[in-house]
């Protein structure tokens, strides 16, 4: 089966080209990254017109980069929430008159259900895991773990009670002047820090649920700037960077592997944009060596949001579908939750 996704949900306008739900034949992706970063963050009415721009462009290149035309794709698959209402407006739109003009099946498809099964697709050098797992979605607007028994059956283990990781990286990177997305600035920072040089919080630092909070740790940075004032030297920056993104990592792994043992499940699946962090990478591979579990984390290319994710839950879905076109009725859903809280 071959299947046309699309992806719009925030500030990444993407298209891909996927086979049986587990090859990537194409994933194109317009990021609007260098438009956002003068604000140091996400303008959602400027995101939507960029989509508007972007998006025939990105689908054209999607079916040319994939060698196909739209007459051999046999489905369409399109984020229909989480996220910004009038990005997602534009991936749907397009998604539904593609699958009407061309009388394909379309089906809406949850974001964070798209990173939660992204590497259940045949990825170099990424050990495809075997259900049950748990998975820790871990993005600018979500710190969700799951156990994920099957795709399409998802349990919520625990989820943030104020900021998502993401989000902190942002914030804490736009206190200190670094740029925009923060992730990227703080983990390539990090690199020559100390991360003991100063003592952050490990907010939750609890067995009893598997919930996290960072607002908290937000707010520790900032009162650290405002006593000592911003380092003057890249050494400082660097440590600070270092301890904050020291003390988010502490709080994912440990979580996460908890979370695991508690469920009796030996396979963990990290994703969302901030699996791209390195330190996160390296300390999780580390806890699940050390405790006899089986590790799989995308690329960083497809941690952070992109069409080809949508892959395995858009075959799912699309099997069992009518194989007509009934997406009519899809639209926006900004706030739709995945599993049932346990
Ligand atoms: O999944 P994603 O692309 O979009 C959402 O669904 O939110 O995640 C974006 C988030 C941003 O907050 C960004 O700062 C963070 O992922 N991020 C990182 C890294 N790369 C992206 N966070 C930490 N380290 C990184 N290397
Ligand atoms: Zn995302």
């Amino acid at each position: 089966m071959l299947i046309l996704t699309v992806e719009s949900s925030c500030d990444e306008t993407s298209a891909a080209v996927i086979e049986d739900g587990r090859r990537i034949l194409s994933n194109s992706v317009a990021s609007q990254i260098p438009v956002h970063r003068r604000y140091g963050g996400v303008v959602p009415e400027i995101a939507s017109r960029n989509h508007i721009r972007d998006i025939h462009g990105v689908v054209d290149r999607a079916l040319n980069e994939a060698g196909v035309e739209l007459t051999d794709i046999d489905g369409v698959g399109v984020t229909e929430g989480p996220g910004l209402v009038g990005s997602l407006l534009v991936g749907l739109e397009t998604a539904k008159g593609i699958a009407y003009a061309a009388d394909l099946p379309c089906v809406g498809l949850n974001h964070i259900e798209g990173h939660l099964t992204t590497v259940l697709m045949d990825l170099e050098d990424v050990d495809v895991p075997d259900f049950p797992y748990v998975g820790l979605v871990a993005s600018g607007g979500h710190s969700d773990l799951f156990l994920v028994e099957d795709v399409g059956e998802y349990r919520r283990l625990g989820e943030t009670r104020d900021d998502a990781a993401g989000e902190a990286f942002d914030k804490v990177s736009k206190m200190m002047g670094l740029g925009y997305p923060g992730g990227v600035e703080i983990d390539k920072r990090a690199a020559n820090g100390d991360p003991e040089a100063v003592d952050f919080p490990r907010p939750m630092w609890t067995r009893e649920n598997f919930d996290v909070s960072f607002a908290g740790l937000k707010t520790a940075v900032y009162q650290y700037l405002d006593a000592e004032g911003v380092p003057d030297d890249e050494q400082g920056i660097a440590d600070v960077c270092a301890s904050f993104q020291q003390a988010v990592v502490d709080v994912l792994v440990f979580k996460t592997v908890e979370a695991a043992k508690e469920c009796g499940v030996d396979r963990i699946v990290v994703s969302g944009g901030v699996a791209a962090n390195s330190r996160l990478r390296r300390d999780m591979r580390e806890a699940a060596d050390s405790e006899g579990m089986r590790l799989s984390v995308a690329p960083p290319r497809l941690c952070t949001d992109n069409a080809a994710m949508l892959g395995p839950i858009a075959h799912h879905y699309l099997e069992r579908s009518s194989g007509r076109f009934e997406g009519h009725r899809l639209q926006p859903r900004c706030n739709v939750r995945l599993g049932a809280p346990s």
